[in-house]
């Protein structure tokens, strides 16, 4: 039988850490239900001592995924130690992850402490962790740039007080495919204990070998467990992508043997998810996900996979979560069909009224799009307000008006706090003058640090998806709108930003 390859989701804690993508509880909790969906094996859900806000985090996760087991990052000191233990304990299955960093380079700068102060450290942390929680992971941070001989000695140890899993980042994506599988087959070599723990991979994208690495630590070093983010969002250039290391894993099974349990039908929601909650878009020539993943434009590929199919193509669209038959619903569709195609997308709604109010803006969509694609409706269910109906700002009409020679004009309709204004400005377009017509009233005083549109389904009818991000007193949010008229998803995309800007939830993002 072959082995099973661990699939460990940190879209929710590493992925975080990217500038601007902090994410709300809410749209934490839902991406951890679209997690559980993929059937993750475990989901690293934030770094409950990082903040009070993480923490809630950590302890909503908890409380609400069954299927997946749910992780807390952790210091390896008893205080983050207790902490994320406390807010796991609703789990149905826990893991606390330590870490410590173990490089001379870290050790000497970072922690100013002694290679045997680390040592002790990482040894009684370890054993304070297993006797909270049987399942505990153990990362030596920096560890493919430290001295082996010293990893080997503190690895050995930490398994020996109970440590699970055993994970060796590459924390700042140094490594090299071939180097970095043959430090992982080194270690477990030469560390007698090696065969009680499972042994992970955790590589960053910084020379764009991320995925990769983990393959080649799964491959050569015998790793089996891939640390991995949606879209392999993370700090500067990213993490090892999931979808990206699962379709390798699944389709080239003949080469690697191993078992995945990811439901991968459901990758293309969780990408488009988690690019609109953060804001952080798909390149289109990104695999498996990318626009253009499955688009044969040359006309001998074209006439190549009408002919047989896997003439061009290694993996089936579907299998994916593409639809083969993109153009999905219209305006005669009713709520059986949209709710049908909600399923097939891999979208669960968690309340008829959740369902009812996106149904209800799909009508609304259609009545001005004849054509409504499967991306039209992961856009309009991944927008924040049909699952939180408490927004303080919300969009209501606009009207605006803009000449070649003259300086545009807008005048906005939104609610606050559910009472009507109405705000009006020039600007030096139609964007700019609406925005600025939204803070004739709200004087956020926000400085916008990002503005993007995309078309949704690629051409000039489809719906623009803004996304807008701003920065105040050292808090960076994104919004995300979309609407057939782009200067509408604007303004949808500057409310947005502002009532996470509002919210009060704490989301200081967690380090590591
Ligand atoms: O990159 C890293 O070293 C980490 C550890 C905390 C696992 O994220
Ligand atoms: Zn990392």
């Amino acid at each position: 039988m072959a082995d099973k390859l661990i699939i460990f989701d940190t879209t929710l804690r590493d992925g975080e850490q990217s500038p601007g993508a902090s994410m709300t509880r809410d749209e934490k909790l839902r991406i951890a239900r679209q997690l559980e969906r993929l059937r993750v094996d475990v989901i690293e859900a934030g770094f409950a001592a990082s903040s009070n806000g993480d923490f809630e985090c950590v302890k909503a996760i908890a409380e609400t995924i069954k299927d997946s087991t749910v992780c807390s990052l952790a210091r390896a000191n008893d205080r983050d130690i207790s902490r994320a233990a406390e807010a796991l304990k609703p789990a149905n299955s826990g893991r606390l992850h330590l870490f410590l960093a173990t490089s001379a380079l870290h050790m000497e700068k970072k922690l100013r402490m002694t290679p045997d102060e680390v040592f002790e450290q990482a040894r009684l942390a370890t054993r304070f962790a297993r006797n909270l929680m049987g399942d505990i992971e153990f990362s030596p941070e920096d560890g493919y740039r430290s001295d082996p001989d010293f990893l080997c000695r503190v690895l050995e140890t930490v398994i020996a007080e109970g440590a699970t899993t055993i994970n060796v980042p590459d924390t700042v994506g140094y490594a090299i495919p071939e180097l970095y599988g043959n430090f992982i087959k080194n270690l477990r070599e030469r560390i007698p204990n090696s065969d009680k723990a499972i042994w992970s991979v955790h590589c960053h994208n910084d020379l764009g070998m991320a995925v990769a690495n983990s393959l080649a630590g799964v491959k050569i070093g015998g790793a089996r467990q891939v640390e991995c983010t949606i879209n392999g969002l993370g700090e500067r250039a990213g993490n090892c992508s999931l979808e990206e290391v699962v379709m390798a894993v699944k389709t080239r099974r003949d080469y690697f043997d191993l078992d995945v349990g990811i439901d991968t039908k459901h990758i293309l929601a969780a990408s488009r998810m988690v690019s609109q909650t953060t804001g952080f878009v798909v390149q289109p020539n990104k695999a498996v996900v990318g626009a253009n993943a499955f688009a044969h434009a040359s006309g001998i590929h074209q006439d190549g996979v009408l002919k047989a199919r896997d003439t061009y193509e290694i993996m089936r669209a579907e299998d994916v979560g593409w639809s083969a038959n993109k153009i999905v619903l219209g305006k005669l569709s009713g709520r059986n069909a949209f709710k049908q195609r909600l399923q097939e997308l891999g979208v669960s709604l968690d309340s008829e009224s959740e369902i009812n109010t996106a149904f209800a803006r799909f009508k609304e969509l259609a009545d001005r799009k004849s054509e409504i694609f499967d991306e039209d409706i992961l856009a309009l269910v991944s927008d924040e307000s049909v699952t939180n109906e408490k927004e303080q700002y919300g969009f209501v009409s606009l009207s605006q008006h803009s000449e070649t020679g003259e300086r545009p004009h807008a005048t906005i309709v939104f609610t606050v706090d559910g009472k009507e204004v109405k705000g009006e400005s020039d600007g030096n377009g139609p964007v700019d003058a609406s925005l600025k017509a939204i803070e004739t009233h709200v004087k956020s005083g926000a400085e916008m640090v990002l503005y993007s549109v995309n078309a949704i389904s690629g051409s000039t009818e489809s719906q623009g998806e803004v996304t807008v991000r701003l920065q105040n007193s050292g808090r960076v949010v994104n919004g995300v709108g979309a609407d057939p008229d782009i200067v509408v998803a604007s303004a949808k995309a500057y409310l947005h930003a502002l009532n996470k800007l509002q919210s009060k939830a704490d989301r200081v993002a967690a380090q590591g």
